[in-house]
């Protein structure tokens, strides 16, 4: 996940979980999380596997879990540091919502068999941005049941504003250490035409990319690619 050992997540989303702690009342796509289409992207999920990839804090997990009727959504994350975040703002929704600390790849190649186990995989800016998509998508792919869903928000540009890549590349971009030192860790910012043909070798059918622009201007706004498919049967 990182170029280093360092969980360079540790500082995302800490202040936040300072003072709020209740479960989101709504659930968001777009990297300004104010606006957009929802959770209906998933399709019903009554009585469906669910998995959030690289969920953070499991902020949308939560919602899912509370205002949707899954059988059971698991939120994986690679940090310890978001990994005990989510734990104590929603652990009480165990059960029916699981985290788990874990790297996406390693959990989905786990989860796999003959037919899957998810229903839905999804990712908001999550794992499927920070992850070599010809390592990760594959395994989403077998982690799916046949026709399962995958549904991922991801940049469609840099934050700086650079065109994304038009080729399966990755591009260092700024972190911070728990200690708080800059470093970088790699990030997979590609064109949409890129996405569907890894998503097409990776064994997925039915691919539609959304483009939703950002709704504010100004620096570290970006506009998000919103990536739907369907696992080959
Ligand atoms: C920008 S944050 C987004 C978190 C959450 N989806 C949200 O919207 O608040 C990216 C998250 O992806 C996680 N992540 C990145 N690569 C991962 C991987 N390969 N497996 C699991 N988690 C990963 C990071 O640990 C981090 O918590």
């Amino acid at each position: 996940m990182t170029i280093n050992s360092s969980d360079l997540w540790h500082h995302y989303g800490r202040t936040r979980a300072e003072h709020d702690r209740a479960v989101p009342e709504t659930f968001r796509w777009i990297w300004g999380q104010d606006s957009g289409p929802g959770p209906e992207i998933l399709g019903d999920l009554s009585g469906r596997v669910v998995g959030d990839l690289g969920a953070g804090a499991a902020r949308h997990a939560a919602h899912l879990t509370a205002h949707h009727r899954p059988a059971l959504v698991v939120a994986a994350d690679a940090s310890p540091a978001q990994y005990e975040m989510a734990t104590g703002l929603f652990g009480h929704l165990a059960p029916r919502l699981r985290i788990v600390r874990s790297d996406a790849v390693s959990h989905l190649h786990a989860a796999a068999g003959t037919a899957g186990t998810y229903d839905v995989l999804y990712s908001i800016f999550g794992a499927l941005d920070f992850t070599d998509p010809r390592e990760l998508l594959p395994a989403v792919a077998s982690a799916l049941k046949p026709g399962g869903r995958l549904v991922f928000s991801t940049l469609a540009h840099y934050l700086s504003g650079a065109p994304a890549q038009t080729d399966v590349m990755a591009a260092d971009v700024t972190a911070k250490t728990p200690e708080g030192k800059a470093t970088t860790m790699r990030r997979w910012v590609l064109q949409e035409h890129v996405w569907v043909k890894v998503l097409d070798e990776s064994g997925f059918a039915g691919i539609t990319v959304d483009m939703l622009p950002s709704t504010v201007a100004g620096p570290r706004t970006a506009d998000t690619l919103l990536v739907t498919a369907v696992r080959r049967p």
